[in-house]
């Protein structure tokens, strides 16, 4: 691995829906054990460039590389098999299936070695202990926190070496939201490199390395998560607490 490539980098990359281009010439790089955060208003693109980045979006113009690697037309399945996780906005989980069953929808790539799969389930318990005594529930009965542990977790059970998250903390109460950061934290310690697209900014930037921010499209700042919470622009701009708290309070009543 050359110096200057990293897990996972876009260069340039223009894509979107229809004939409408919603991401345009972004280039972000997502380095090796960090968190890196995308921010901006609703309907920049920060969706849209995560799914590009995961191989759910074809790139119109550009490339997405790994390590390196021109992987820019390569399936979403053969990304998972590089070790590129994805968690979509939401908390996707099957609601009438267990929290088992759930998991091992996400090991699909493991093709049934049942010892691999075991032993990826301990894994995953490990970090979501609440998860291990409820591996026989149905996900649908658990609190939105638990499931978007579970969404998390079930992504966890290939081993991935990047997982992106789009929105994890969305609709989650403080306590979770709290969790859901730590847990993110955990894993880049234990050598993960996380990339996630979140709307609460200044809680967002807070626990990440880098920042990325988006605007109809493009990036239009990006840097060291910390400088970015103090750049006056981008407070101004984006970071608004009265939206945030507001989002809170809104959000309180759904633990
Ligand atoms: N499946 C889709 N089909 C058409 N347009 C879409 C689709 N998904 C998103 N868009 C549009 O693309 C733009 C960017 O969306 P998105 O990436 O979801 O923004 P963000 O995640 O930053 O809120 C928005 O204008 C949105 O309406
Ligand atoms: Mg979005």
């Amino acid at each position: 691995m050359s110096s200057d490539s990293c897990p996972l980098e876009l260069r340039d990359l223009t894509t979107g829906y229809g004939d409408v281009a919603v991401v345009r010439n972004a280039s972000m790089r997502f380095p090796e054990r960090l968190i890196t955060t995308i921010i901006g208003s609703n309907g920049a693109g920060k969706s849209t460039v995560i799914k590009a980045a995961a191989g759910l979006l074809p790139a119109w113009k550009g490339a997405v590389l790994a390590d390196g690697v021109d992987i820019t037309g390569e399936a979403a399945w053969r990304r998972v098999g590089r070790g590129i996780g994805y968690v979509p906005q939401g908390r996707v989980v099957v609601p009438e299936m267990t929290v088992q069953d759930n998991l091992e929808i996400g090991a699909h790539i493991l093709k049934g070695d049942r010892a691999k799969i075991d032993a990826a389930t301990r894994r995953v318990t490990e970090l979501f202990p609440v998860l291990a005594q409820r591996l026989k529930q149905l996900a649908g009965t658990m609190s939105g926190g638990e499931q978007q542990m579970l969404a998390i977790a079930r992504a966890l059970m290939t081993s991935p070496r990047i997982i992106i998250l789009d929105e994890p903390s969305l609709g989650l109460s403080p306590k979770f939201v709290d969790i859901v950061f730590e847990k993110l934290k955990t894993l880049r310690d234990e050598g993960l490199t996380v990339i996630m697209v979140e709307q609460k900014a200044s809680r967002a930037l807070g626990v990440s390395d880098l920042g990325y921010v988006m605007h109809l499209g493009k990036v239009v700042y990006s840097g060291r998560a910390a400088e970015l919470i103090e750049n006056e622009n981008v407070k101004r701009l984006f970071l608004g607490q009265v939206p945030e708290e507001l989002q809170a309070l809104a959000e309180d009543a759904d633990a």
